[in-house]
């Protein structure tokens, strides 16, 4: 079998990705031998010379694992519902990064009232998938307008009637006067697999994959 099949690449985001990925590893033996936070370094060695991890930004976590440039990540649902899953496996709900998607309003605005009179309503959101699908099922007409962050902001300036955003204490909403008033869905992270990985690098793969469910399991 040549070097290239044995070697493992694991992509993960910098931040609670990354964090909440550590102990999962380390169920499986392996330490991370830099840190993201202070190394500027995106290719990051481990204790196991055949695993490295590459560290890129948490939305292109599925695109660098569908075109096997790494060959499993984590990613979270919301993550994967906006890049379409294409190409990916994803055999383990980690449990990890919670939250839920959800749908909020400026204080004072009667969301309830202007779903029920029909009105169209402008949505910021990072999340456009999400959210067309979300007022698609609703039978709402909306004006989607995407932003990349601080959302919040949005109903404050005129730009958007609600957003759709993660919540996940509640403290951004609440420090910027927004009311959640609807959840959309609940969200995890997924261990996320390469397809053509999957099958030829199976016996380095699998090992790892067993050590992050049955570490996943304990979370719950
Ligand atoms: P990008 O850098 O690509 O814009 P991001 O800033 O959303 O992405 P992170 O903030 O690191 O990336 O979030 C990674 C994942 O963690 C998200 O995709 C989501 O599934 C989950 N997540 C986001 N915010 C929270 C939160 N407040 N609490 C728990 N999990 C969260
Ligand atoms: C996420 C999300 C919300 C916030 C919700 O932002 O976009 O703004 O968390 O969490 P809360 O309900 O606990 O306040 P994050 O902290 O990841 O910052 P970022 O969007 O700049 O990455």
């Amino acid at each position: 079998m040549s070097q290239q099949t044995k070697q493992l690449t694991l992509a993960l985001s910098k931040g609670r990705i990354f964090d909440d990925t550590l102990p999962l590893l380390q169920a499986a033996g392996i330490t991370v031998t830099e840190d993201p936070e202070t190394s500027r370094k995106l290719i990051l060695q481990t204790t196991d010379a055949a695993l490295r991890v590459i560290i890129v930004r948490a939305s292109d976590v599925p695109t660098y694992v569908q075109y096997g440039a790494a060959d499993f990540g984590v990613a979270g649902k919301d993550v994967l519902i906006e890049h379409g899953g294409e190409g990916l496996y994803q055999p383990v709900d980690l449990q990890i990064a919670k939250c839920r998607m959800s749908v909020a309003v400026e204080e004072g605005f009667d969301y309830a009232s202007a779903v029920r009179h029909g009105a169209r309503l402008r949505v910021a959101t990072k999340y456009v998938e999400i959210a067309r699908r979300h007022f698609a099922s609703k039978g709402v007409h909306v004006d989607l307008i995407k932003l990349y962050g601080s959302m919040e902001l949005a109903p404050l300036v005129g730009l958007s009637d609600v957003i759709v955003d993660l919540v996940s204490t509640g403290n951004t909403l609440r420090a910027n006067r927004l009311v959640e008033v609807e959840k959309i869905m609940d969200i995890s992270s997924r261990l996320i697999v390469n397809q053509a990985a999957f099958k030829l690098k199976r016996e380095y793969l699998q090992p790892i994959l067993a050590a992050f469910e049955a570490a996943s399991l304990n979370v719950i």
